[in-house]
């Protein structure tokens, strides 16, 4: 069974050759940049829960109509993330990157669920898109370790907590490093000055206005050079769209977490021709596969 589900993965993965030239198109860095890099998101996502919990208490979580177990699972998820940083940290000794500052736009502890479950699944892309990064094996079966529990938390948020489905299909999307450092460091103010520069950049804003499936959106993009198409990452995929007068038509099958960003080429979402964005789109769809809610999260 391991065998056979492994062979369709792979042949799947041979067909669709857009992500997998994008991929190995990737720039080689060594193996205490793509720790150090893992480090600032666990350093953020550990942030992002301490300081809810601080903030939100249990009465907090029943005003806002969370289920009774769902901020003791949330101190139990906030555990892992600081035991995330204490390993990345023993890891990388001297060299670990020390936590930021940060601004999380949660006000209640329903808009801090929300965030979590896109948090959560910005981490799995991440672990995701930087496997191949890694040279160490032993780093390697860590950083799969970590993805594992890091995709669990995103369905039992996702699913337990807001109701919604625990995945977005049969694959997630990888990340490269640029694409997750712009999502993340729309949460970051200020680190220290000792940390290590990482060979990253955030790409200016793309905001999609109204995406609903199969029909078009206006959008917006911070990039001096407008986008001619807008590229959607979806599992393994990605879908381009032309842009016509300042429009893009949203793919119609498009379901759970998937990322957009302004592109100059109708064949390639990579450093040199992606502008803006990622822009992450939520369509939630019910058991019967029917769209029950459609937005952009950042
Ligand atoms: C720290 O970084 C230097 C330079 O990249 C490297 O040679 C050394 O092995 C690193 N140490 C650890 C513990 O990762
Ligand atoms: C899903 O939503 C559709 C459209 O609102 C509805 O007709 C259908 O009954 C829903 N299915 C379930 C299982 O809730």
């Amino acid at each position: 069974m391991r065998c056979s589900v492994f062979v369709v993965a792979l042949a799947v993965g041979l067909s669709a050759s857009s992500p997998l030239q994008a991929i190995e198109k990737r720039q080689a860095v060594d193996d205490t940049t793509v720790l150090n890099f893992a480090l600032t998101l666990e350093h953020l996502e550990n942030a992002f829960y301490q300081q809810a919990l601080a903030k939100f208490d249990q009465q907090a979580f029943l005003d806002a109509g969370l289920p009774e177990f769902a901020r003791g699972r949330f101190e139990q998820v906030a555990a892992h993330e600081a035991t995330h940083v204490q390993f990345l940290s023993t890891a990388l000794g001297n060299n670990a990157t020390q936590p930021c500052t940060y601004n999380f736009p949660y006000t209640d502890p329903k808009s801090f669920a929300a965030l979590s479950q896109v948090l959560e699944g910005v981490g799995v892309s991440a672990y995701t898109g930087a496997a191949q990064l890694i040279t160490n094996k032993q780093y390697l079966t860590a950083a799969a370790s970590i993805l594992a529990t890091e995709a669990r938390h995103a369905s039992w948020v996702a699913s337990a907590v807001n109701k919604f489905a625990g995945w977005s299909g049969a694959f997630d999307v990888p990340l490269d490093l640029n694409e997750v450092f712009t999502l993340a460091a729309a949460f970051i103010t200020s680190c220290p000055s000792t940390n290590p520069t990482l060979p990253v950049k955030a790409y200016p804003a793309l905001k999609i206005g109204n995406p609903v499936p199969g029909q078009n959106s206006h959008f917006s993009s911070q990039s001096s050079t407008g986008p001619t198409f807008i590229a959607f990452f979806t599992g393994l995929d990605t879908i381009f769209v032309a842009v016509k007068d300042g429009a893009v038509e949203i793919p119609k099958d498009l379901s759970g977490q998937v990322y957009a960003l302004g592109t100059t080429s109708g064949t390639a979402a990579t450093p040199d021709t992606i502008v803006s964005g990622p822009a992450v789109l939520l369509f939630e769809r019910n058991s019967s596969n029917a769209l029950i809610s459609s937005g952009q999260a950042n």
